[in-house]
């Protein structure tokens, strides 16, 4: 799975968003270390805060499915402007590895990649709660 290819399923997955209140399509590809990828798409709610970022959908996919060992995730917002992960997103994925690769895409010829420890630095995670 190459970064192109992990953008290229992120983009399918942002067709899929519900976003009748923003319009703000985002999708989300989540490459296992196994290899295996799980997408996701962000949801909205009439009531605005149960809604659910892309990037949370595809780790909520993964995790519930028993996956919790991550490689790179690919995340394509406004297809105009690259957009990075919010706040909550980074610190739900800091839960599974600061040494996740993050690539954030207007598409497959235009990303950019982080480290998501560079994307929350002095962060608090499960080896913090002693
Ligand atoms: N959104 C995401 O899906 N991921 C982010 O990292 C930032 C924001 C969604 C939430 C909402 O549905 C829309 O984008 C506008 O904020």
């Amino acid at each position: 799975m190459t970064d192109k290819d992990l953008i290229k399923l992120a983009l399918e997955a942002r067709e899929k968003a519900y976003v009748p209140y923003s319009n703000f399509k985002v999708g989300a590809a989540l490459l296992a270390k196994d290899g295996t990828v799980f997408t996701g798409c962000n949801v909205e709610s009439a009531s605005y805060s149960p809604t659910t970022c892309g990037e949370r959908t595809a780790l909520l996919k993964a995790v519930s499915e028993g996956y919790r060992e991550f490689d790179t995730i690919a995340v394509v917002g406004s297809l105009e402007k690259i957009s990075f992960p919010c706040g909550v997103c980074r610190q739900f994925l800091r839960e599974f590895g600061l040494e996740i690769r993050v690539i954030v895409a207007t598409s497959a010829d235009n990303y950019q990649v982080r480290l998501l420890k560079d994307l929350l630095p002095d962060s608090f995670g499960p080896e913090d709660l002693v």
